[in-house]
């Protein structure tokens, strides 16, 4: 199929239109870069040895999106653009608002328009919010997020299945990514962020390659094993491979719209995770135990059943492949990508 993936230059993005072109599926990207950078499609265009067409256009921007369907043929489209940091959409909350739902609404009325009926989104466990038992299991229905950028993926699920309501063409994977970490086996693409990293992976390998001086954990006085917070850490390869999985199976899926969780099935430990990041490096690393971060649930993890048993997919890579494979990314690029 011709997939248009939309943040195909970001992390999530990035890998998974290398599996799309491994699994024979030929990629057309919309990103505008506003949390990624052009010099990823070279490196996207060198691992796959196919030519990668880009278009770097606004999706909240209907007018532009409409003509990128009326120049492209596209048979699919897997839907990862949108802002993503849980802090910045408290402080932003218009902003978030604003990006992630109108790119979606321009998308979907694109999509209608030029009879694209096949689409993958990129949801979030954020959408299960505090109270689900744990592990999460897709048929929860109380579905609300304690922050602006986790209610977006609510509101986006929900625009989606009445959507699909009212067209019985279309079918929609909503795929609930629990903790995404690693890098591409190359060591050429990996997880970017700009500024300060927010999340524990990225801020670990800035620590170990010398650009941070060092961790601090959000408390260890939580009700765990070991006092810190445990999460369903999944390497991006498996999470890649979860869309191919998705993508292949739209056709066959037992309702129109269905949710599913990718994730392993286990929780690890934020002192889990450095142990394995040191054994990645050879060395310890500098961290602090400091005070928790406002809103950090204890634990929480998937249940991967659905997946598994409709999908056929399940997560295979080990927290020490998520740790070598970001080491050798962290390693190989200090700075992340070069900026041209
Ligand atoms: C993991 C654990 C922190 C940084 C977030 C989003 C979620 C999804 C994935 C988008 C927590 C601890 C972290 C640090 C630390 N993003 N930590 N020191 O919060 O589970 O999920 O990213 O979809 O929506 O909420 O991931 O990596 O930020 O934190 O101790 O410097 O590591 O307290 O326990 P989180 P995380």
């Amino acid at each position: 199929m011709r997939v248009l993936v939309s943040g195909g230059a970001g992390y999530i993005g990035s890998h998974t239109v290398l599996s799309l072109v491994a699994a024979g599926h030929d990629v057309v990207v919309v990103d505008d870069y506003s949390n990624s950078k052009p010099t990823v499609v070279g490196r996207l265009e060198a691992l796959s040895g196919v030519h990668v067409p880009v278009h770097a256009i606004d999706l909240t921007d209907a007018g532009k999106t409409e003509r990128l369907f009326a120049q492209e043929r596209i048979d699919a489209v897997v839907h990862f653009a949108g802002y993503k940091a849980v802090g910045e959409s408290v402080a932003k909350p218009l902003d978030y608002y604003r990006n992630n739902l109108d790119s979606t609404l321009s998308l979907l009325e694109a999509m209608r328009r030029h009879d694209v009926h096949r689409l993958v989104f990129s949801s979030s466990a954020t959408v299960y919010g505090e109270h689900a038992p744990v592990p999460y299991t897709e048929d929860y229905e109380h579905l609300s997020s304690s922050s602006p950028y986790g209610q977006t993926k609510v509101m986006i699920e929900r625009i989606m299945t009445d959507v699909a309501a009212a067209d019985p063409r279309l079918r929609v994977a909503l795929l609930r990514y629990f903790n995404p970490v690693g890098a591409h086996p190359s060591g050429q693409i990996g997880e970017d962020p700009q500024g300060i990293p927010n999340n524990l992976m990225p801020f670990i390998a800035q620590v170990a390659v010398g650009r941070r001086d060092k961790l601090t954990v959000f408390g260890d006085d939580y009700p765990t094993a070991d006092g810190t917070c445990e999460r369903d850490y999944l390497h991006v390869e498996d999470l890649a491979a979860g869309h191919v999985a998705a993508l292949e199976h739209l056709d066959d899926m037992v309702a129109p719209v269905r949710a599913f969780n990718l994730g392993t099935g286990t929780g690890t430990s934020v002192l889990a995770m450095i142990q394995a990041f040191e054994r990645a490096v050879g060395r310890e690393l500098p961290y602090e135990v400091g005070p928790r971060r406002a809103g950090d649930l204890p634990a929480f993890w998937a249940d991967p059943t659905r997946a598994q048993t409709e999908l056929g997919w399940q997560a295979v890579k080990t927290i020490d492949d998520m740790c070598a494979d970001t080491w050798r990314w962290q390693q190989a690029n200090p700075q992340g990508f070069p900026d041209a």
